[in-house]
């Protein structure tokens, strides 16, 4: 079944044997239940007074699902896609556009279930959505941010190509927390080759879901 009202739940993306699709609302209850324990939701959204951590934890999972749809705008999208290997979902790559007619600048978030990683997936899924990013949106660059102990979000920027580009404190739950950021650009990625592993069906009638090409 084809989606001519919402194309963006068409869209397929696919790179070293993953295959990332928008989530839908018949993922979410397994990918809540996924949700790991080391990957932190935004430390801004407020807990839900009365809830245990974990019902609460999924909670916001649901909510971030529906924000990301029900708030959608070329200026600002969040596009949460599904990730499945060998048909099994095991994470979630979530790409975002902030002030992205004018900036062109994307950036990124994921998780995989733990059996899942360390096995090139992370990088794989990363380079899905850059292939959509620098490809078919128009980006000039993606952005991503670590924190400094984080090795693998930040050896998955580092194997694709992303440079340093500074650090910076954020208020997390434990107080101020040290980030690094890191930055790619469109030059880079295309001159490292990596653009011809990804392949991206159904953009075209997505086209005006991100502004003017
Ligand atoms: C971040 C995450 C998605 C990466 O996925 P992954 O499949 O484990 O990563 P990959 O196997 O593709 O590895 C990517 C690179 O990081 C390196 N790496 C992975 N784990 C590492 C570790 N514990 N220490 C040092 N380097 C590590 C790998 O060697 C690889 O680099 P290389 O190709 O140069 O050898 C996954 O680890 C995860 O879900 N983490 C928890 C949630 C999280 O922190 N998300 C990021 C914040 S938004």
């Amino acid at each position: 079944m084809s989606y001519s009202d919402w194309p963006l739940f068409d869209l397929r993306l696919h790179c070293r044997g993953v295959d990332l699709t928008p989530v839908r609302e018949s993922d979410l209850p397994v990918l809540a239940a996924r949700e790991p324990d080391d990957y932190e939701p935004d430390p801004r959204l407020s807990a839900l007074p009365g809830l245990e951590p974990g019902p609460d934890r999924r909670r916001l999972f649901h909510q971030g699902y529906w924000r990301a749809l029900g708030t959608w705008s070329p200026e600002s999208w969040v596009l949460h896609l599904a990730v499945r290997q060998d048909g099994d979902l095991v994470g979630v790559q979530t790409l975002e556009g902030d002030d992205f007619p004018v900036l062109r600048t994307v950036d990124s978030a994921s998780w995989l279930v733990p059996a899942a990683r360390g096995r090139g997936i992370g990088v794989a899924m990363r380079m899905a959505v850059l292939g959509l990013a620098f490809e078919h949106l128009g980006a000039v660059a993606a952005i991503s941010s670590a924190r400094a102990d984080n090795h693998p979000s930040l050896g998955v920027s580092r194997r694709i190509g992303y440079a340093d580009n500074g650090v910076g404190l954020v208020h997390a739950h434990e107080g101020a927390v040290l980030l690094r950021h890191l930055r790619l650009t469109a030059d880079r990625w295309r001159s490292s080759g990596q653009a011809g592993e990804v392949t991206v069906r159904n953009f075209p009638p997505c086209r005006p879901w991100f502004g003017p090409a």
